[in-house]
């Protein structure tokens, strides 16, 4: 069983190598952007509570996502192990998730931080679009869908998140210098960190990745 973390600012690629990731690793994914994004569109309790937040860029309250995570773990539905993505993100969700795991008797494998500058950021989330209906990523310079416009798997509607407008991205990239970057030293005392590159190609990162976890 291979638990994996993936971390790095707002727009690194996090969701770009999990999902290469998982396919190759056969793993769960759980990305709490990922679940958020799906209450909202279907404006449930959750959603509506976590659309305050989302747009200007600010993190959900810790009690409501560690609720979430804890309920997706304790269903133990990851036979060949699980990918977090987006989690944990602060102090406080990092010491709710160690006491979950160990509850579990579950031990991450390794935490991948996709290490990118701020100004490659900015100009990915401003190129950002994603599918209106399964979720999948592109960039219109960097990973076009074949029809402009069109999601190539599903062939839905592309769209820009609201949380990639400049000053919800601003705000997202302070947020994580202040709350999350700080993690990082948190996993690399505990030995699990991994540094990759982010500013590679999309095909190298997932091969310098892949290569980390083997050695
Ligand atoms: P979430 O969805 O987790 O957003 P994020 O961390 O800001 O990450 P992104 O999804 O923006 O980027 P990414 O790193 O996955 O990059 P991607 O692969 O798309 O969370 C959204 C919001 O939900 C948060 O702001 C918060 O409000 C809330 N939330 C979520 N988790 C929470 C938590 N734990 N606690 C509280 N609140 C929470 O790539 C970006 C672009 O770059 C794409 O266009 C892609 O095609 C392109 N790209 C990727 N890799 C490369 C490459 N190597 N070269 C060139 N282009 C590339």
């Amino acid at each position: 069983m291979i638990n994996l973390l993936i971390m790095g600012k707002p727009g690194a690629g996090k969701g770009t190598q999990a999902a290469r990731l998982l396919d190759y690793y056969k793993l769960t994914h759980i990305s709490t952007g990922d679940i958020y994004r799906e209450e909202m569109a279907k404006d449930s309790p959750i959603g509506i509570l976590a659309k305050k937040y989302i747009g200007q860029g600010e993190l959900v309250p810790d009690n409501v996502t560690n609720d979430i995570v804890r309920n997706v773990l304790n269903q133990k539905d990851y036979p060949n192990g699980f990918m977090l993505d987006g989690y944990p993100r602060t102090k406080t969700q990092a010491i709710a998730l160690d006491k979950m795991l160990e509850d579990l008797n579950i031990h991450l494998t390794a935490v991948i931080n996709v290490d990118v500058e701020d100004k490659v950021l900015l100009v990915r989330m401003a190129g950002r679009r994603v599918c209106s209906n399964c979720g999948a990523t592109y960039h219109i310079d960097f990973h076009p869908s074949a029809k402009e416009g069109i999601c190539d798997v599903c062939g839905s509607k592309l769209i820009q998140r609201e949380d990639d407008l400049e000053e919800s991205v601003l705000n997202r990239l302070r947020i994580y210098n202040e709350k999350t970057k700080p993690l990082l030293d948190y996993y690399k005392k505990k030995g699990l960190l991994l540094i990759v590159n982010g500013e590679d190609p999309t095909a190298t990162v997932f091969q310098n990745i892949v290569n980390k976890l083997g050695e």
